[in-house]
């Protein structure tokens, strides 16, 4: 590989991932390996710069992560963080213990500007700590430069040996000039040329699918979420009409959906592809007549993906590659980049198709990140709407239904989403015309979903019998904790009027506050 590399060795900090993003970001093509990789296989890789990530151990206890003293003798500047700038000084000879005073959270740090390291940024300045042990004394050929009140050692180096220790975290944003950080390691240390851009992966992508893909046949399964989007528009602009999209609607899809994804790929858009719309709503209705338990709902919408996708495919015949949207998330989290990825199943349910007669995998996106999907997806011409779409479950409005699910109530929970969306979109975008800045409720997910609960109302002289709406929004960083958006009580106001009048089978809408835990995103 021609292409320059650093890499980022994992012990088991909850940063990993923000740490590569943030070397891509500089533009440095960044990949993860486990503490348990081989020195051999990171002597092949050749890496221009090797960064050591944080994790919650002490590293002079005898069964915590470490490595071998080799790879500091490799002539590739390290650069420790947190665990990983202890797990350096301790062994290279420093001593690390438990610290006197703990630091927590954004803490005032002098830094010597002379060094490398921290060139061009100001002597003193905020960074974010996170640690019980800390640096007492540097290893021998080591010297502080950066301190704390309480830290001695906020950061070391032994600039000869192209060595660098920092007990805070400069990936994390509150730490004010980690972004200078990163690039004073990148450019002044490890002297990287920075050839990670976006538009030449598309391009390079383009022409190895080209080459490996000659004039064989393709099909790709397309969802209409980013992933997949994004995947078909690439192997289009590599293959044109070799390739073949399958999309199947369910009719679980949000309102005009499939429409929408037709009029992207279908034969009035823009992309030179075979595409094919299953329109199995029916089909599904009557699998999941009468199915109430969400598992099993999942499971029955899964399947029937995968029978729909295997008839689909066997009429096309025989193809050679088989697509898959995997990116780079799916392979850290399934493994470390250790041994080959696991295959992201379509929409994470059901698996693999069984029947589909297929040579071999493409997986175009399994380098990138989600941001830097959407940024290919741009590069490639694909709409805004899509490319920075909230995320949909796979399962779809199958998971916003509770008990079973019926073509009437998948109506009702379309129109009434469609309306919460539109008010919520058009008050974040006035709120930011007016200020000049996002909306501190601006949720990251938002959709309106169906409860099974009826109840007795009233609508001009008449009493009704009808059905509650759920409205859920929520602000989270990784989708994994969540918080309830503090929607202002107006645009409630509004949504609520708007659905009770425009979508007929609602008497009540109800705003959904559980955070998660204890509560899940989605409500089944
Ligand atoms: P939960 O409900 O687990 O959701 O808090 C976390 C994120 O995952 C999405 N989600 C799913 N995505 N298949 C998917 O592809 C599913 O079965 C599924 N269930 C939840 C959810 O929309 C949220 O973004």
């Amino acid at each position: 590989m021609d292409r320059e590399v650093v890499i980022v060795i994992d012990f088991g900090g909850q940063y990993n991932q923000l740490v590569a993003r943030r070397v891509r970001e500089a533009g440095v093509y960044c990949e993860i390996y486990s503490y348990k990789t081989d020195i051999e296989e990171i002597k092949k890789i050749n890496p221009k710069g090797i960064i050591l990530t944080g994790g919650p151990n002490s590293c002079y206890e005898d069964d915590s992560p470490t490595y071998t003293d080799e790879l500091f003798k490799l002539g590739i500047p390290v650069l420790g963080l947190c665990y990983g700038a202890q797990l350096m000084q301790h062994i290279l000879g420093g001593k690390v213990e438990k610290a006197p005073v703990r630091e927590y959270g954004r803490t005032t740090t002098h830094f010597d500007t002379t060094s490398k390291l921290f060139s061009d940024i100001p002597e003193e300045s905020i960074v974010w700590m996170s640690h019980f042990d800390y640096i007492s004394e540097p290893a021998p050929g080591f010297k502080s430069i950066a301190q704390t009140t309480d830290c001695p050692v906020a950061a070391a180096e032994n600039e000869s040996k192209r060595l660098y220790a920092i007990q805070f975290h400069p990936e994390v944003l509150h730490t004010e000039y980690g972004k200078d950080i990163f690039n004073n390691y990148l450019y002044n240390v490890c002297e990287c040329k920075g050839d990670w851009k976006i538009d030449s992966f598309v391009k390079t992508q383009i022409e190895t699918i080209r080459n490996k893909v000659g004039d064989g046949k393709v099909l790709l399964a397309l969802s209409g979420g980013v992933d997949s989007s994004v995947a078909a528009v690439l192997l289009s602009k590599a293959v044109g009409k070799q390739l073949t999209c399958v999309f199947v609607d369910h009719g679980l899809l949000r309102k005009n959906e499939g429409d929408e994804v037709e009029s992207i790929f279908g034969p009035s858009g823009d992309y030179d592809l075979n595409f094919i719309r299953v329109n199995a709503q029916e089909r599904y209705y009557e699998k999941l007549a009468g199915v109430t338990e969400p598992e099993k709902k999942r499971k029955i919408i899964g399947e029937e993906f995968i029978r729909i996708f295997e008839e689909e495919s066997q009429k096309i015949g025989a193809v050679d590659y088989l697509v898959q949207g995997t990116i780079y998330p799916d392979v850290v989290e399934s493994g470390l980049g250790g041994e080959s990825a696991v295959i992201k199943s379509h929409h994470n349910v059901g698996g693999l198709p069984e029947y589909v007669d297929f040579k071999e995998i493409i997986e175009p996106l399994k380098e990138l990140f989600k941001d830097e999907v959407r940024q290919a997806g741009l590069e490639l011409g694909l709409p805004g709407y899509l490319v920075f779409r909230q995320p949909f479950p796979g399962p779809g409005l199958g998971v916003r239904i509770v008990g079973d699910v019926t073509a009437e109530k998948v109506r009702i929970v379309q129109d009434a989403d469609k309306i919460f969306r539109d008010e919520v979109d058009q008050a974040l975008s006035e709120h930011k015309e007016k200020t000049g800045e996002e909306a501190s409720w601006k949720p990251n997910q938002y959709y309106a979903a169906l409860t099974n609960m009826r109840s007795v109302g009233v609508m001009g002289d008449e009493r009704t019998y009808d059905y509650a709406v759920a409205l859920r929004a929520v602000k989270t960083i990784d989708f994994m904790t969540a918080e309830s958006s503090e929607i202002p009580y107006e645009i409630l106001n509004r949504v609520m009027n708007r659905i009770i009048n425009e979508v007929d089978g609602v008497n009540r809408v109800l705003y959904d506050i559980t955070s998660k835990p204890p509560g899940t995103i989605e409500i089944e």
